[in-house]
């Protein structure tokens, strides 16, 4: 079974085709410091297993991650999955994915950018692979299973970890690359000031913090008037900190995959990619 890249704008319902049902993709988010992977359900939305975590290489150039990936895809195919076999390989980058070239590297080597991501892991692991922006994999994921699910209007799914990533979707379809992370406040980039890290860097309390997202969300609410904002990232896990905090006129919800939805997201897209390669070639 082959994977071809689908577009980021293909809705994120997928019609039931039969034999969808047992397919496992694995799903790998490429972080600044820590690779999480794990095979995933695409059709249910969930981890299949354990979520594994192999430190990022350093320099995280392009050849060395591949390496990494290479690693992990060998061990999984040596050991029979839950379901079936790997079908599909999805991966989120810090990074914009501009029809699969990267055009940015946060936390990465540089020279990513520039770099033909796709071909480079697709030549790496011997198949297709569906790239993506990290944020955007766990955007999807929120919107086709989680917080967003069935969320109409605009919605903004904003990642707090040690960068600032964000997904935009209107009536559920993802506008790719937003990068609202990057936006300036006060002079500065949001990126490193309302992440999470810069709360842990910063020691800072959580009134704090809370304040910093305030004036974060409140401006971005300023700019797109979302109707619900979906918080992500690790810190989600800690939501009840800052969100019942949060005074702002869209809906505001904490992701509900947590840590796993970038993970999700692109196991989910390279899935994607299976079920509209086999249409194509008129298998199913
Ligand atoms: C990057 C984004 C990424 C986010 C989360 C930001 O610094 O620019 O592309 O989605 O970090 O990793």
């Amino acid at each position: 079974m082959t994977c071809a890249l689908p577009s980021l704008r293909t809705p994120p319902t997928v019609p039931s085709v039969s034999g969808d049902d047992d397919a496992r993709c694995l799903g790998v988010d490429i972080g600044g410091t820590t690779i999480k992977y794990a095979v995933v359900d695409p059709v249910r939305g969930t981890t299949v297993g354990p979520v594994r975590r192999v430190p990022t290489p350093a320099p995280a150039t392009p050849a060395a991650v591949v390496a990494v990936l290479r690693g992990v895809l060998e061990k999984l195919e040596g050991a029979p999955q839950r379901g079936g076999p790997v079908a599909g390989v999805g991966v989120g980058v810090p990074a914009i994915i501009d029809h699969g070239i990267a055009r940015s590297a946060a936390h990465l080597d540089d020279s990513w950018i520039g770099a033909d991501a796709r071909e480079l892991l697709a030549t790496g692991l011997g198949r297709e692979v569906a790239v993506l922006n990290d944020a955007d994999a766990a955007g999807l994921a929120e919107v086709r299973f989680g917080a967003a699910r069935d969320a109409d209007g605009t919605v903004l799914v904003i990642t707090l970890g040690t960068g600032i990533g964000s997904a935009l979707f209107l009536d559920g379809e993802l506008i790719p690359n937003s990068e609202f992370g990057h936006v300036w406040l006060d002079g500065r980039d949001v990126d490193g000031w309302a992440g999470a890290s810069a709360r842990m860097e910063e020691a800072l309390d959580w009134p704090t913090y809370t304040d910093r997202l305030q004036r974060y969300l409140s401006h971005l609410e300023r700019l797109i008037s979302p109707d619900l904002i979906v918080l992500g990232g690790g810190i989600s896990e800690r939501h009840q900190e800052f969100l019942p905090h949060l005074r702002l006129r869209a809906r505001v919800a904490p992701a509900q995959l947590r840590n796993a939805a970038g993970i999700v997201g692109a196991g989910r897209q390279a899935h994607l990619g299976v079920v509209r390669a086999d249409r194509l070639l008129g298998v199913r």
